[in-house]
């Protein structure tokens, strides 16, 4: 991967522009930067090693060098956004990464909402959505993506929250990276004009893992204790992006704010 060979390749999506690092610390960090120097609309971030990536609640994301997939795209939403519209957009990435998977090697990945892709239970890829507001618009998304590819690319258990696994564990061959990369941004720029659309949550939705399972899902206090917030089962999403769970008291619906953590609730 280089530079060249990316805008050659990458030629017919329609990017703006596009940079890549063969090491650097965060792309979404790097994006940011770009964005407020003004880059074009809308612009690839990518690095074949990120030093200081960057997990959900401050976690780290471990991006070794020529194994895994790690990007950040610069989009402006293409209408008016405001805070209850983030969550489309936090689905955004996981569901063009299932939808490549599906795609391109018939994998059926699942998204543990509201966007961690599993590949049976496992983790193989972690969004990062990150607004930048004006007033109360998001003016842009920078949608940082990271995908465990080979095997070099899956941490180690200590330092994980969740089960990891990547993709050429399940296909048991090499998978080329920039085939993926552009298979997966074919699909953000596929379904980011219909996020408004009952269609985009209906597909979001099939990709739902757990789905008629129950869960336990927590927020994370800013010091760090879990605090277990509902115990239910997950019956779909709502028109915008929220999950419906079901519990002895009814429907609950689940939004975007605070660190969501959803676990499967193993009865003993
Ligand atoms: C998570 O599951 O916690 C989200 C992980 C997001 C990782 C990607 S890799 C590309 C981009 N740059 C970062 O520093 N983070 C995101």
């Amino acid at each position: 991967m280089n530079q060249k060979i990316l805008e050659k390749f990458l030629c017919d999506l329609p990017l703006g522009g596009i940079k890549y690092y063969e090491s650097t610390d965060s792309t979404n960090d790097q994006a940011l930067e770009l964005f407020q120097e003004g880059s074009p609309d809308p612009f690839l971030v990518i690095a074949n090693e990120q030093t200081k990536g960057r997990g959900r609640a401050g976690k780290t994301w471990f991006t070794p060098p020529d194994s895994a997939l790690a990007f950040s795209l610069i989009i402006a939403p293409n209408k008016p956004t405001k805070q209850n519209h983030i969550s489309r957009l936090t689905g955004l990435g996981a569901v063009a990464v299932c939808e490549g998977l599906n795609e391109l090697f018939n994998l059926h990945g699942k998204i543990k909402w509201p966007n961690d892709v599993l590949l049976d239970g496992k983790k193989v890829c972690g969004v990062l959505t990150e607004g930048h507001w004006l007033g109360e618009e998001i003016q842009t998304v920078i949608l940082g993506i990271g995908i465990n590819v080979a095997p070099e690319s899956i941490p180690d258990e200590d330092n994980v929250d969740y089960p990891a696994t990547c993709i050429e564990y399940h296909l048991e061959k090499s998978v080329d990276r920039l085939q993926l990369l552009k298979e997966v941004l074919r699909q953000v720029f596929r379904w980011k004009d219909h996020l408004w659309r009952h269609e985009f949550i209906s597909t979001w939705q099939k990709h739902l893992a757990f789905l008629g399972e129950r869960v336990v899902i927590s927020y994370e206090e800013t010091n760090n204790r879990n605090v277990t917030l509902q115990n239910g089962e997950i019956m779909g999403l709502d028109g915008d992006g929220r999950l419906i769970l079901q519990n002895q008291h009814g429907k609950e619906f689940l939004s975007l704010a605070g660190e969501i953590h959803l676990r499967p609730l193993i009865d003993k």
